[in-house]
């Protein structure tokens, strides 16, 4: 996997869980209660002797899941780690030594930023990717959107003081990568094998990454002329007319469609925070994109697409 592709799985995963882990064995364990949760990625902490051991495990038992280690304060602690298994090095500063150790072996390398001036020094490294850490700390999603000015090429990886109920704020935020933090995985609930409990809460952030909520619903109609009646009847209700070329919008709940368009009876609009990430998340649970309906905008993100399966007779779509 290039460097480019890890990071875009980042992206479509979209959260990180951070490990800090004690008993080696239970590493497959832990590896497992992720994956089940939907997130097959961790960033295993040299905080304890076991992290060492728990990447080799892991890596071994799930080697399609992305792990890589994180507190690395040094070089050489990332070749330790990368001998074990390793993926992607993270750390929480920026260690000129560490980063250059994995730059010359080809590593991804995702050090710690929080000032625009250490921003410089990795976009200087060649690194558009970086992590945000202390997060709320150091200003949030308000100095995220600050940073996204001067430094529209970087994205982050955001960590510190993260969890489920201000997890939708970052996923909003365009410049955020993927999310991480360790409110998944506690220590306590690994040290008492509350593995399911680590899939629950998996799950629950996956959910919430999404932020799936309704749009508007589509109706189809045989005809213009169809269309406008129908729209004068929902008038009747005090909503307004929207024209447009193929449909007449209620609001922006409804909407008329001129002709009989995708979806035996109509199509429902979902609005999500990312389409892109929110396709992976749909593809994993078996629908499939009608890739005829897709479209991006300038940056290439998709804005909008259908999916070829119907949701009890309706089509359905993605918007942001
Ligand atoms: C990290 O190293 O990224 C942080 O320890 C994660 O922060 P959190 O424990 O507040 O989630």
């Amino acid at each position: 996997m290039t460097k480019e592709e890890l990071f875009k799985t980042f992206h479509d995963i979209g959260l990180v869980p951070v490990v800090k882990i004690d008993d080696a064995s239970k590493a497959e364990r832990l590896a497992k209660a992720m994956i089940d949760g939907g997130i097959p990625c961790a960033e295993v902490t040299f905080r304890t002797d076991a992290a060492e051991e728990a990447i080799r495990r892991m890596t071994k038992a799930y080697p399609e899941m992305l792990v890589g280690a994180g507190t690395v304060i040094n070089a050489k602690l990332a070749e330790k780690a990368v001998n074990a298994g390793a993926r992607f090095i993270v750390s929480p500063g920026f260690n000129p030594e560490t980063v250059q150790w994995c730059l010359s072996h080809n590593i991804p390398v995702v050090p710690g930023v929080a000032t625009p001036s250490e921003i410089e020094r990795g976009l200087s490294y060649g690194l558009d990717v970086l992590k945000f850490f202390p997060s709320e700390a150091s200003g949030g999603v308000a100095m995220l959107k600050d940073l996204s000015g001067p430094f529209s090429q970087v994205k982050f990886m955001t960590t510190g003081g993260i969890n489920i109920n201000n997890l939708p704020e970052y996923a909003k935020c365009p410049n955020v990568l993927a999310i991480g933090g360790s409110w998944m995985v506690k220590s306590d609930l690994i040290a008492n094998d509350k593995f399911d409990e680590i899939t629950r809460l998996c799950k629950e952030a996956v959910i919430k990454l999404q932020g799936i909520s309704l749009a508007h619903i589509g109706i189809n109609l045989p005809d213009a002329k169809a269309a406008s009646e129908a729209a004068s009847d929902f008038a009747k209700l005090g909503l307004e007319i929207n024209e447009g070329n193929s449909s007449i919008f209620m609001n922006k709940d409804v909407e008329l469609m001129k002709k009989m368009y995708l979806g035996t009876n109509g199509h429902i609009a979902f609005r999500c925070y990312d389409v892109d990430r929110t396709i992976y998340f749909l593809k994993n649970k078996g629908f499939t994109v009608n890739e005829s309906t897709v479209s991006k905008d300038a940056k290439g993100n998709t804005k909008v697409a259908y999916f070829n399966e119907e949701l009890a007779g309706f089509a359905f779509h993605l918007v942001k």
